[in-house]
């Protein structure tokens, strides 16, 4: 497994582009599952979940066809045979959002079956909300030797209203598949509590330029008008506002100065309402869309403790809770993070202890006690997020950092060694370590 290694201490300094977002293009592609046109995505990242999703779609009778026009490349979807329903166990278990095909085969093949994903490192994971959306639109579901299998009955999936709030609130990939789904079946759906991520708005859009009748969708009752057929489309990928806070983390640790272009702004104004708290500077230099503008991201490391509690959109988003930790951990005082989202996912707190960061925990709240400077160990990636936050770390510390298993890494952010090492940071990747 691949390692990376870390010299602290190296300002972050020069201009950067947000890519495709991860977790709008994994929904995108299972979206091409209900029609037999092509559907043709652009800005798709190139990461391991989706390497994995395009997999899972080959194995689906999904044709995935990489191009480049005009050295903007663009991925082609085209689901022509309709006969294969399996979601394997082996693709599934490399990537939870391999769930996302249930909602598209169920409304256009009329059965699927999909592997239940299992839990994963940052907690439990359950799909019982995708399940009971997908019931009240009349599925028939059953469980079969670690398979989930829907089926559609003789009169069809039928519109209704379904409420979709869960005890961590609303469910941002039951949301897809339920919305997916619904977009096929007769009549109007309604979903009650639905996710109001960005990248459900994302995946509304490319659903709507295929035919689907959908509104609402940013809000928590999205409105579905079912219709008969689903067609081909073209659809750009919104960039990813988890990179983009990422690098913004990165930039402000390393009392960098970094611009941002390409920025999802508008879908992450609880993350830059914190970091100004914090004493991030934030100057937007473009935002004539504001959703792709461009920003300058600097910081003296003079950091005021703050309060983070991650929350559904538009609260500030789990999946940055790692890396804001990170940050927080050389700010000048106590800094209160609570996860309302995962309440287990704190994978990191324990190996940033081993930099000399001071975290107490305390069920899902932790106390992050600001430290003057955080210093090089060797440490182990564990989870996506968690191993951001101890990249971010590892280019403030002093001395050298070992990041193993950075695989986990490589499933959400595209050759980071090479945009930090083009950015000023100490990086290299050590290929095939324990
Ligand atoms: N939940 C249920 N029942 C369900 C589904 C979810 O109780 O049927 C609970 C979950 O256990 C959790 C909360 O509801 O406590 C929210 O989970 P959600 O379903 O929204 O998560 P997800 O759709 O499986 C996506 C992202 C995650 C991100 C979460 C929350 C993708 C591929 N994944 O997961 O991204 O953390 O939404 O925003 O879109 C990541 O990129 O690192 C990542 C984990």
């Amino acid at each position: 497994m691949d390692a990376f290694t870390i010299e602290g201490g190296r300002r972050l300094e020069g201009t950067t582009r947000i890519n495709g977002s991860k977790n709008a293009a994994l929904p995108l592609m299972a979206a091409a599952l209900l029609t037999s046109e092509p559907v043709i995505l652009r800005d798709v990242p190139d990461l391991a979940d989706i390497t994995n999703m395009k997999k899972l779609l080959d194995t689906l009778g999904c044709e995935v066809i990489e191009s480049e026009k005009n050295a903007e490349p663009s991925l082609t979807l085209c689901a022509r045979d309709q006969s294969q329903s399996h979601a394997h166990y082996d693709i599934v278990r490399t990537m939870r959002a391999g769930i996302c095909v249930l909602g598209p085969m169920l409304a256009r093949r009329g059965i699927a079956r999909v592997s239940l994903p299992g839990g994963c490192a940052i907690g439990e994971r359950p799909i019982d909300l995708h399940l009971r959306g997908l019931a009240a639109l009349g599925a028939q579901i059953s469980l079969d030797g670690g398979d989930v299998v829907a089926t559609v009955p003789p009169q069809g999936l039928r519109g209704t209203t379904i409420f979709l709030g869960g005890p961590f609130g609303s469910t941002v990939l039951g949301t897809a598949n339920v919305m997916s789904a619904a977009a096929l079946a007769k009549g109007t759906s309604i979903i009650e509590s639905a996710a109001c991520e960005p990248e459900i708005v994302d995946l509304a859009n490319l659903l709507n330029a295929m035919g689907a009748r959908i509104t609402g969708a940013g809000t928590p009752r999205i409105t579905i008008e079912g219709v008969k057929s689903l067609h081909g489309a073209t659809h750009i990928v919104i960039p990813d506002r988890i990179e983009a806070g990422t690098m913004m983390c990165a930039a402000a640790i390393t009392n960098g100065s970094l611009t941002i272009t390409n920025t999802p702004l508008d879908a992450m104004l609880a993350v830059t309402d914190r970091l100004v708290d914090l004493g991030v500077h934030i100057d937007i230099l473009d935002n004539k869309d504001p959703m792709r503008a461009t920003c300058r991201i600097s910081s003296e490391r003079i950091l005021r403790p703050i309060r983070v509690t991650t929350q559904p959109h538009p609260g500030f988003p789990t999946d940055l809770q790692a890396q804001v930790m990170a940050l927080l951990s050389i700010a000048e005082g106590n800094s209160i993070v609570t996860e309302r989202i995962f309440p287990e996912r704190f994978l990191h707190v324990a190996e940033l202890g081993r930099m000399g960061a001071q975290l107490h925990r305390q069920g899902a709240t932790v106390v992050v006690t600001g430290v003057r400077e955080l210093h090089g160990a060797p440490v182990m990636a564990s989870d996506l997020r968690a191993s951001a936050s101890l990249v971010i770390a590892a280019l403030a510390a002093r001395g050298t950092t070992v990041i193993n298993r950075v695989y986990h890494i490589d499933r959400g952010y595209e050759r980071l060694e090479h945009r930090l090492a083009s950015l000023g940071a100490a990086i290299t990747r050590t290929e095939g370590s324990a």
